[in-house]
């Protein structure tokens, strides 16, 4: 990722091999307007021109990105990863955005990370295999703002490029191939980036066994990688009891490949999903953020990890799960594993007695069909929390709808004639509700909120203002951005 700095400079004479300047919508462009005429420029939001300066300005080349006449701290992220990403063989650069708050100052800096990712790691370096993904080769970036002295826009900097090196992250483990990230060796990676800011503890499958992590081990038992779940938890230093500091819970579905089990998905549902384990690097990564940003609150994460294969020890529908806690389920269709995995983890984190419970998973199709690929949707047992999350992602700049959980899903769930539960609905309609209904049996009265990810996961397109091709990082930002909201009102 390139350096972010901040500086008072003007754009003309600020030294960089590249200008950015936002037009806003309206606004007279000066000197430019010819230039601008010329290259088709309408100020379009995100629309990026860039042309040679010829002496206009100090720097050799002019990028013109296109501003709303009001932007919003999301348009102005949006719009610094574009004019990062149309910039090509430039070293360094000069942004005016016309920030208007420090917040506007730190969505740039986090647009010019989150638009800098490029997944690399499984490129060679033969010249036509670059085709596809082009390392930017910017090194440096100034932000130019009339905020650049103050220490809070220094601040709104460096927390742009924690969270945004976590959402990147989050973004490599999607992105990697599924047999390059199984159960085992994501538990690896996440006690490897936990570091020691965070404590870890991991448990295999004997372990999982032993404290009745049925939905797991059931999820799991088709996999010769065998499942893991893993606890993370931050406690900031100074809170000596636990009642100082707020207490959120996370959890994660960390299915690393879904292949849909004995109940298998057909090839083209399969191809992306690797994308499955998205849920549960959202959690740790944004885990991870919290704790280096210091933030005055208390998170204890759970990633439950397991590949979902079909096998002779995998499980079959009409089997019965025992869950952590004693509740049974019915297994109906084995292709259902996300509510299966997040039931043990679900009872985990209540057991830990946090304020509240927030899971996130790219739990049903149903939830794409419903809301696309660019909105979450959130469903919860807490409408005063769910207005919490809802203006967070807000804050985040994620886009974020909530879903009802039914009374008539809540007796489809209830409805398994040998088991307690049944995990899968009988019809096919409100998918996403059933899951979340299912889900809720096991947080009892707990405060929680359920953020199902499918759409948003994972980019099958091409790349579009600071969301790259492939994995996203979706959820990042709007947890790291709850966690701060929780501790702001304590
Ligand atoms: N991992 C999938 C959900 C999914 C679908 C995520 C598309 C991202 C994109 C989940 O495990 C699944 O297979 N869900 C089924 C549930 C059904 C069998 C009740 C689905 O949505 O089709
Ligand atoms: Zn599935
Ligand atoms: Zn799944």
């Amino acid at each position: 990722m390139p350096s972010v700095s901040l500086s008072t400079a003007k754009p003309t004479t600020a030294t960089a091999d590249a200008l950015v300047i936002g037009i806003r919508h309206d606004e007279d462009k000066g000197d430019l307007t010819a230039t601008l005429d010329l290259l088709g420029f309408t100020g379009e939001k995100s629309q990026v021109v860039v042309f040679p300066s010829n002496g206009l300005v100090r720097a050799k080349v002019i990028a013109a990105v296109g501003l709303p006449a009001e932007p919003t701290a999301e348009d102005l992220r949006r719009a610094a990863a574009q004019a990062v990403q149309s910039l090509k063989n430039v070293k360094t650069v000069a942004m005016e955005l016309h920030a208007a708050s420090v917040e506007d100052v730190g969505a740039i800096a986090e647009g010019v990370h989150l638009g800098s990712y490029a997944f690399t790691a499984f490129k060679s370096t033969k010249q036509d295999s670059q085709k596809g993904v082009k390392p930017l080769t910017i090194t440096a970036v100034t932000i130019l703002s009339a905020f650049a002295r103050q220490t809070a826009a220094t601040a709104a900097v460096e927390r742009a490029l924690t969270v945004s090196e976590a959402v990147n992250v989050a973004r490599d483990w999607v992105n990697t191939p599924p047999g390059d990230l199984r159960p085992t060796g994501f538990a690896d990676a996440i006690t490897e980036l936990a570091g020691t800011e965070v404590k870890v503890q991991v448990w295999d499958e004997k372990r999982l066994e032993k404290e009745q992590c049925g939905g797991i081990l059931g999820v799991g038992q088709g996999s010769d990688s065998p499942p893991r779940l893993v606890r993370l938890t931050y406690s900031p230093s100074g809170a000596t009891t636990s009642k100082d500091v707020p207490h959120l819970a996370l959890v994660g579905k960390g299915i690393t490949f879904d292949s849909g089990g004995l109940s298998i998905k057909p090839g083209a549902s399969m191809q992306t999903m690797k994308l499955d384990m998205a849920g549960a690097a959202a959690v740790v990564a944004a885990t991870v953020a919290i704790a280096r940003l210091g933030l005055p609150i208390k998170i204890t994460a759970f990633a439950c990890l397991a590949e979902n294969m079909p096998s002779g020890s995998a499980t079959r529908p009409g089997d019965v799960l025992h869950m952590r806690g004693g509740t049974t389920v019915e297994v109906h269709n084995t292709d259902a594993e996300g509510r299966l995995v997040l039931a043990d983890g679900l009872t985990l984190a209540v057991e830990a007695k946090p304020d509240h419970v927030v899971d996130v998973a790219t739990l049903t199709g149903a939830c794409v069909v419903a809301l696309g690929n660019n909105t979450t949707g959130v469903l919860t047992n807490d409408d005063d929390f769910g207005r919490v999350v809802l203006s967070s992602a807000v804050m985040a700049g994620e886009s974020m709808w909530q879903l009802p959980i039914t009374e008539e899903m809540q007796d489809l769930v209830r409805s398994s004639a040998i088991a307690d539960l049944r995990q899968h609905n009988p019809k096919p309609a409100g998918g996403t509700l059933f899951a979340a209904a299912f889900l809720r049996e096991f947080v009892g009265d707990a405060s929680w909120a359920h953020l199902d990810i499918a759409g948003p996961s994972f980019n099958e397109g091409s790349a579009h203002g600071h969301t790259p091709a492939g994995g996203t990082g979706v959820g990042v930002r709007t947890l790291v951005q709850i966690a701060s909201d929780l501790a702001a009102a304590q």
